[in-house]
This record gives C-alpha cells, structure tokens and sequence, in this order.
C-alpha cells in the first residue's frame, strides 16, 4: 500500500467518519477533523510496517492504546488490520477520562466491534495477565508517554510506537543542566532541546530493555510538529547487560531525572558510571 492510500481509504468510509466524529452528521470534514484523521492515517501507515515485518504470521494480534482520547487510532488500526490483513484484533483502550472513555464503549458498539474492551484509569496502573503484541499511544501528554512505554515493556509487547506529545517533565530540568544554561536561556531553544532530549532519553532506555528502536516520522512537520514516532521492537536477545550505557551517559550529561525509569523499575542498573 502506498503512501496516502490508507488516508483515501479512510476519507471514503463516511460512517466511520461520522462515528468516530471526526467528520459531521452531513459529511463535512472541518480542518481539525481533517488534521487528526491524517495524523492518524500516517501513524497507521507507521504501523502497518511494522506489523507486516514483525508480526506477519501472527493471525491474532492484542493491541494496547493508551490514552487513548476517543480512541480514533486503536479504531481505525483494528478495523485496518482487519480488513486489509485479515487479522483478528482484540483492542484495550485505556483513559483516564471518563467520559471519553464512555464515548470509546459507545462507538464501539455503534461500529458493532465486540473485540474492543475501554477502560478508564491511568495507563500506569492498567493490569493484565496476558502479553501484548502491540502497544500503541498518539500525544499521550507529558509523561502520559513514559507511562505508555514503561507499561508496554511490562506487558512485554514486541512493538511499543508512540508518538509523544508534550515534554514538561524533562524541559523543567535542563534549564539549570551543567553548561547549559547559554543553550536553554532562550525558550523556544529550551522547549526543542528538551523535546529531542526526552525522546531520546525514551529510545535509549527502550534499548536498555531490550528493544531495537527507530524513529519515524508520521506526517510532515508542517501537519504536525508532533510528528515523530517511537519505534520499538523487543530484540530475541532481551535485556543484556550494558544495555543501559548509553541512557545513563545521556542522563548523566544532562543531570535529568527522567520519570520512565521510575515507571519501570528493574531495567536500569544500579552502578554508577
Ligand atoms: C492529547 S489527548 C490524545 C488522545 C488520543 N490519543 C488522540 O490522539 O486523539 C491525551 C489523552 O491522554 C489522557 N491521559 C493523560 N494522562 C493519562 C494517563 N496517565 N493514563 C491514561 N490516559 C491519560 C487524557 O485523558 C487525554 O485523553
């Protein structure tokens, strides 16, 4: 399939559309419908990829979306994944809100997807006796990010892709990180450097986990700035040791404290550098 197929794909079924709002009652599809159906479209595309190289035998897929909103991605991914791979999806949606939760359970049943169970509560306390192949989350705030990766290797999901969203936890830091205070003066600078610093502080202690990571782009910069995908796939090997060097070097250099490493004890080592 190529690029823009999926976004054509979507944009014809009107009743999802309408279902899932992001398109009104007479089939008009305003700017902020129109946005967040592309960005959608383009990490499903992200998506796909992976599934098809890393999980193409496997017939059932359990899929985690955590904060999940209203639940367009988790969605619109089952009901690709089964109409253009013939898979069969079972699809949590977690949220902390309620309401929107509520709104999750109704579309689903408007949609007659019976696979599709919406929880409400904090992704971080989410439990689940079965392991998760997929563990997706789109602008999941702040640390909501952290919590959606910490949580996907405790499931142990052999692809965790997340698309983040804003990074505060990190940005309060850095302003004060040795020698940095000439760089992080200037806001606009302070908020990009913690925006990449963040992510790669996620990526790396992914790879302290035992995960292969890449990133993606989901859409073009000018959709989004909130455009860059997380791409992890747990590795054969596992967690080895010394996995973590290159998230305690960033860390360290830095003098943040990121707040994954607290969602997901165990994967750091104790030792100093
Ligand atoms: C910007 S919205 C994104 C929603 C959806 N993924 C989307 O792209 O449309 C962020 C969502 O994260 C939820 N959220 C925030 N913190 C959370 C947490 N710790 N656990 C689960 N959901 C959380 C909020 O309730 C909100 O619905």
């Amino acid at each position: 399939m190529q690029n823009g197929d999926i976004l054509r794909r979507l944009r014809a079924d009107a009743e999802l559309l309408k279902t899932l709002e992001l398109m009104g009652p007479h089939g008009q599809l305003d700017s902020r419908g129109d946005k967040k159906l592309r960005e959608v479209a383009g990490f499903c595309e992200v998506i796909l990829r992976y599934v098809r190289s890393f999980l193409a035998k496997k017939n059932r897929l359990r899929i985690a979306d955590f904060a999940c909103g209203k639940s367009y991605l988790g969605i619109v991914l089952l009901k690709l994944l089964e109409e253009l791979d013939g898979k069969q999806v079972d699809l949590v949606a977690v949220d902390t809100n309620e309401q929107l939760i509520e709104k999750c359970r109704n579309i689903a049943f408007a949609l007659g997807l019976k696979r599709v169970r919406c929880v409400a509560g904090r992704t971080l306390e989410f439990e689940s006796e079965e392991e998760f192949d997929l563990v997706v989350s789109l602008h999941a705030c702040d640390s909501a990010t952290d919590e959606a990766i910490a949580k996907g290797i405790q499931l142990g999901a052999a692809l965790i892709l997340a698309v983040p969203c804003c990074q505060n936890q990190i940005r309060g830091q850095i302003k004060n990180g040795p020698g940095l205070r000439p760089m992080a003066e200037f806001g606009l600078i302070r908020y990009r450097l913690a925006n990449m610093l963040t992510d790669a502080l996620r990526a790396q202690f992914l790879k302290s986990a035992g995960y292969y990571v890449e990133m993606q782009e989901i859409a073009s910069p000018r959709l989004t700035p909130k455009n860059l995908c997380i791409c992890a796939r747990r590795t054969r090997r596992g967690k080895r040791p010394g996995a973590d060097v290159g998230y305690k070097a960033l860390k360290s250099f830095f003098g943040v404290q990121p707040r994954i490493e607290k969602y997901c004890p165990g994967i750091i080592t104790e030792e100093e550098l």
